[in-house]
């Protein structure tokens, strides 16, 4: 009897953030570990089925690094990253571009339909949903670099994502759009989950990754960040790699609220958007 009073309490400690966030849209950037190991595929589309059953509306950008590298390493195609970004050649486009839309987001699809739930796949090109350009080359110490097909955000046209959410379907994306001159490009997923977030008037945007949170320099995880923290870890150095399109991401004018959360951990997201404790770095403009 008491175990079950005590599975009652549990579901009620929900009940203040449930009513708080019903209706509301929380945009989700799906990466690293928790997109490789089976145990947590699992927790986290379950976590997005719950959302979406209790009135809280999930979007799904995701990453697929590893998944990339794979198929670049088998077709022998190189690739280089800058900052965290990859260097996206035209050959390289076309495999991000497969891979991401062919295969990663199909996977994340069906898993969520296997627990019950109705995903949707869509990329930026889908319903017009993003327009990109070229982004500008990288300055680097050697010089600025040219970053090939990497695109960046000119406009985002949310009404697809509108439609699916009121038909009870959680769109699932992955961070392709068509440039200027229809060319394919290849965004940063942090970036283009960002962009999303600020189009859909998102009360949180979640970023998944594989380490417990954004690290200061002695490798602590820092539980709260302002923007000018941000800004100076990213400036210090102590923020590299792909942590910097993150800190970006969450400093882009209109997100409300960002969260870096550790994937590794199982129900990442409940744990995230049902307690008070937080797990990961909150970082608020
Ligand atoms: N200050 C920092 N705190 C935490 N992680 C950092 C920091 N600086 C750099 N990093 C690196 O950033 C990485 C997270 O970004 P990364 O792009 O590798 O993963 P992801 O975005 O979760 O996955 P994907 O890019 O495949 O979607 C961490 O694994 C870590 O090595
Ligand atoms: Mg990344």
């Amino acid at each position: 009897m008491e175990r079950l009073i005590e599975r009652a309490q549990v579901l009620i400690e929900a009940l203040p953030y449930i009513q708080r966030f019903a209706g509301k849209t929380v945009v989700i950037k799906y990466g690293g570990a928790a997109m490789v190991h089976a145990e947590l595929k699992d927790a986290f589309v379950q976590d997005l089925v719950l959302l979406q059953l209790v009135g809280i509306r999930p979007v799904v950008v995701h990453g697929g690094g590893p998944q990339i590298n794979d198929w670049l390493e088998k077709l022998a195609i190189p690739s280089e990253f800058v900052d965290g970004i990859r260097v996206t050649s035209a050959e390289a486009v076309e495999v991000v571009e497969m891979v991401l839309v062919g295969h990663v987001n199909r996977t994340i699809v069906q898993k969520i339909q296997s627990v019950g739930g109705r995903g949707v796949g869509l990329s930026g090109k889908d319903g017009g949903l993003v327009r990109a350009r070229r982004a500008p080359p990288k300055q680097t110490s050697t010089g600025p670099r040219d970053m090939g097909q990497v695109g960046e955000v000119v406009a985002v046209d949310p009404s697809v994502i509108d439609h699916l959410d009121a038909a009870g379907f959680i769109p699932v994306i992955a961070p392709v759009a068509a440039g200027e001159n229809g060319e394919t490009l290849n965004l940063n997923a942090d970036t283009f989950a960002s962009a999303l977030a600020v189009a859909l008037k998102a009360e949180k945007l979640v970023l998944i990754t594989d380490v417990e949170g954004v690290k200061d320099a002695e490798g602590k995880r820092i539980t709260n960040l302002t923007a000018s923290e941000a800004r100076a870890l990213i400036s210090q150095g102590t923020a590299k790699g792909g942590m910097i399109p993150k800190l970006l991401a969450a400093l882009a004018d209109g997100v409300h609220q960002a969260h870096v959360i550790d994937g590794r951990v199982p129900h990442a997201v409940l744990l995230e958007i049902f307690t008070d404790r937080g797990i990961g770095t909150l970082i608020t403009p």
